[in-house]
């Protein structure tokens, strides 16, 4: 973990990524003291918003922290304005490829940057571009998700890039014994939200974490496109009420289409509208009926509230007992 706590100015390259509503100053300044790394989750906030956001987080840390921030977000370089108005050390540009001018923009107040990549070409043209890390992130994370496993994006992207690069592996990793075998591929170190999102320190309504508490790893579900002409991001989230109505809305504004009563503008904003808001509503009003419950395939192996540096302590300590063991 060296490199990658050199990287991230940690005790430990575990980093809690960002996860909206979730990843707020509490969460990410807990993990930051307990020798993790925390990273706000910018998501669709304001830049006043932000602001408080670091503000609030500084003042309860005074270990080094990340900002997330959404590629598509209107106002991304306002947003980069206030990292660097608050000297952030790390931004993780998140949600597609990073627009013209992003990386040189955070890389001129001295932060170093994290980007996505969902191919090996697009990892090597961001490097080459000046990102400084990648998290390489499978389909079993939590949240929205491509189509490959972390296992199959390790062993494509770990040898072509682990000795000249940082690269952070994310998605269902759960235990400690894990970490090790990441690492031991190169991975610099790890990313990992799910098994956060529930500690004692995170704000998520107590609704949201016994959900958490009792689903298996097989309740958290990718959504499921049903109709060719109507879009949908796959996401990862609890099954509920709201995922099994998600289908029906698609048959229904599919057949609207098939009737001529709505144009493809208009059908393929009702179904992106679907979700508006559903992640807020589970998080903080602990709506787990119709709300978004975003989670991790690894979800199983969250079972009750912990702090964060227990949490921490424990993925440690079995991944030191992996390695001895080998
Ligand atoms: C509730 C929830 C919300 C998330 N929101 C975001 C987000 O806003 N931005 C982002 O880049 N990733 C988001 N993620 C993905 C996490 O940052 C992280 O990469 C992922 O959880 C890692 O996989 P794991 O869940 O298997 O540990 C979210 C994940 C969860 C569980």
């Amino acid at each position: 973990m060296a490199r990658g706590c050199a990287f991230l100015g940690s005790e430990t390259a575990i980093l809690c990524g960002a996860m909206s509503w979730v990843s707020e100053r509490n969460l990410v300044a807990a993990m930051s003291n307990a020798g993790g790394f925390g990273v706000i989750a910018c998501g669709a906030m304001t830049p006043e918003l932000l602001d408080a956001e670091i503000a609030g987080t500084k003042a309860l840390t005074d270990k080094p922290f990340g900002v997330n921030l959404i590629t598509m977000h209107p106002d991304l370089f306002d947003l980069i304005g206030i990292c660097e108005k608050h000297g952030v050390s790390h931004v993780v540009l998140a949600g597609g490829i990073p627009p013209k001018g992003s990386i040189d923009a955070i890389k001129t107040f001295g932060a170093k940057v994290i980007v996505f990549a969902p191919t090996l070409a697009l990892a090597k043209k961001q490097f080459r571009g000046g990102a400084d890390a990648l998290v390489i992130e499978g389909s079993e994370a939590g949240g929205h998700i491509g189509p490959i496993s972390t296992s199959v994006l390790a062993q494509e992207f770990l040898p072509e890039l682990a000795a000249e690069h940082v690269v952070f592996v994310a998605g269902g990793i759960g235990r400690g014994d894990m970490i090790a075998a990441y690492l031991e591929m190169g991975a610099a170190g790890v990313q990992m939200g799910t098994a956060f999102a529930c500690a004692t320190e995170s704000i998520a309504h107590p609704d949201f974490k016994k959900a958490f508490f009792r689903a298996k790893a097989r309740d958290a579900e990718a959504s499921v496109q049903i109709d060719a002409r109507l879009p949908v991001i796959p996401v990862r989230a609890l099954k509920n009420k709201g995922t099994e109505e998600f289908a029906a809305k698609q048959r229904e504004v599919a057949l609207l289409l098939d009737q001529g009563s709505v144009d493809m503008g208009e059908a393929q904003l009702q179904i992106e509208h679907y979700w508006a808001g559903a992640l807020r509503r589970a998080v903080i009003d602990g709506d787990v009926e119709s709300g978004s419950l975003m989670a991790g395939q690894s979800v199983g192996m969250v079972t009750a509230e912990e702090p964060v540096a227990d949490i921490i302590a424990r993925l440690m300590r079995e991944s030191e007992e992996a390695l001895t063991r080998r």
